[in-house]
């Protein structure tokens, strides 16, 4: 008999579900953008009650399209966009203030007083993670000392926080279950990767009080019931990761050295290392691949803040294009002798540069460079920092891919992923379903609830849509990669 699987996909910019059967195929689906709002430089919010709305609408949209009885649903999955940091009154279950985007660099001051304090080795070593505002820690503390009354709330054991997943599991359950999993858990700053506990410690330092925290589960288990007024039965969440974990679980990177990239607003690739938290010496993050059964797997990410954004501001900032899908075919025609870099550091860069202050540049420019080449040097961009990625991953020790798994919204274009395998001197490989992240929320959950038996058995779904060799001589690979090194030298401090 047909089993059902409801994910839902809370991201930056949109609020997705998706219906997946036993055989992890996307049937059914809904989508909802929502508004970003921008309240000062640096600042990114979200308003939390249009997430919410945004989900809801979107679950009841997709369980209509499929005409679908609720009651053959069998299990919910959550995936979220990480880091993005919700605090709510207990009591009534109002958020005291917007969402803060992962992406808001307002409490950059706090982080620098931080690492100036000397604690910059101790968290790494904690949590994985460098001092930065990305992580959700310094974004509770500045909603503490900031919106009035919090902290004596807080105080009193009356404020929750949680990351987006959290929150939702919250109002799914009827306000009745504070919990999270372990992979955004371990994006906070104030978790312990070792020990998969809070950290006291932590907590002291950035004044939070424990009881504002989740406990903190495996990512398939047993989270909860949704409420029956909202689906009109009760329906158990048993899944719930971080989107780019999500990704790693959906693309079936179950083995120590298996790696993937998610080519959306960002990349973000991460890369299993097993039963082995390595840490890392060049600027990359150590975090909770997936925790089953108690039994952590680790993975170091890399995550860069542009990828698909720098394609959207060749199309709304600088209008060259009207649409994504003309890259490609403008990227083929470009003259491949020109020496266009463009450094899309538009909000700083991050892995493995970290560099708040640098910002974007074209250069290489000569008479005859046309639309043609900018393009290809934007779409090239994303590749070259994937390479900036697997570089500082190798010299970590890692051992890396023979194989990179590509997904997101721009693995589509087959010009750049064949720039990409040529530039990485590695296979890369487009599965026949790109939507990932929601097939790992659903696998998540459905192994928790017998849809599927194993991770043994996911890994046989894996199907390649598309195998990309590299067909590039060394000679140029170097040639064009050092030209992109000098490129960033000179819009950044390193
Ligand atoms: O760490 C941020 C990441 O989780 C955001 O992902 O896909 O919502 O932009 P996305």
């Amino acid at each position: 008999m047909a089993k059902y699987i409801l994910s839902i996909d809370q991201g930056t910019t949109s609020s997705r579900a998706i219906i997946f059967n036993e055989r992890g195929l996307p049937l059914w689906q809904a989508q909802q953008e929502f508004e970003q709002q921008y309240p000062a430089d640096g600042w990114v919010e979200h308003d939390p009650e249009t997430i919410w709305s945004s989900t809801l609408s979107v679950c009841e949209k997709a369980i209509q399209k499929s005409r679908l009885p609720a009651s053959a649903i069998n299990c919910i999955g959550i995936t979220n966009q990480r880091e993005t940091t919700i605090v709510w009154d207990k009591d009534t279950g109002t958020p005291v203030y917007n969402a803060i985007v992962w992406q808001d660099r307002r409490t950059a001051e706090t982080c620098q007083q931080l690492r100036d304090s000397g604690c910059e080795k101790s968290i790494a070593e904690k949590t994985g993670l460098l001092i930065d505002p990305y992580f959700s820690g310094t974004k509770i503390q500045w909603i503490l000392q900031n919106v009035d009354g919090a902290r004596a709330k807080a105080e009193a054991g009356r404020l929750l926080f949680g990351t987006v997943d959290s929150f939702l599991l919250w109002r799914l359950s009827g306000g009745k279950v504070h919990k999270t999993d372990a992979t955004n858990a371990s994006r906070t700053m104030l978790f312990n990767i070792h020990t998969q506990q809070w950290d006291k410690e932590l907590l002291a330092l950035l004044s939070i009080p424990e009881t504002m925290l989740p406990e903190v589960c495996d990512c398939s288990t047993d989270f909860g019931m949704t409420t029956p007024d909202l689906f009109g039965k009760s329906l158990p969440i048993t899944g719930i990761a971080g989107d780019q974990q999500a990704a790693l679980f959906g693309q079936a990177c179950f083995e120590p050295g298996m790696a993937k990239s998610t080519y959306g607003t960002g990349c973000f690739l991460i890369l299993n290392t097993g039963t082995t938290a390595i840490s890392s010496d060049n600027r990359l993050l150590t975090t909770v691949g997936y925790r089953l059964n108690g039994q952590v797997t680790y993975a170091i990410e890399g995550s860069i803040f542009i990828a698909g954004a720098a394609v959207q501001w060749l199309r709304d900032g600088l209008q060259l294009i009207d649409d994504a899908s003309q890259t490609e075919a403008l990227a083929e025609a470009a003259d491949k002798t020109s020496n266009v870099y463009l450094v899309p550091a538009f909000t700083g860069l991050g892995a493995p540069y970290w560099d708040p202050h640098a910002r974007g540049a074209i250069m290489g420019l000569t008479r005859d460079t046309g639309i043609q080449e900018i393009v290809a040097a934007g779409l090239q961009s994303v590749c070259y920092q994937t390479r900036d990625l697997l570089e500082a991953m190798a010299a970590d020790g890692a051992v890396l891919p023979s194989t990179l798994r590509v997904d997101g919204g721009m693995v589509i274009n087959n010009w750049l992923i064949q720039f990409l395998a040529n530039l990485l001197d590695s296979a890369v490989e487009r599965p026949e379903i790109t939507e990932t992240t929601a097939l790992g929320a659903a696998y998540l959950a459905g192994l928790h609830t017998g849809v599927f038996e194993s991770t043994q058995q996911i890994q046989t779904m894996w199907a390649c849509d598309q195998h990309f060799a590299p067909q590039m001589s060394k000679t140029e690979r170097q040639h064009l990669y050092s030209g992109w090194l000098d490129a960033v030298r000179r819009v950044t401090n390193h």
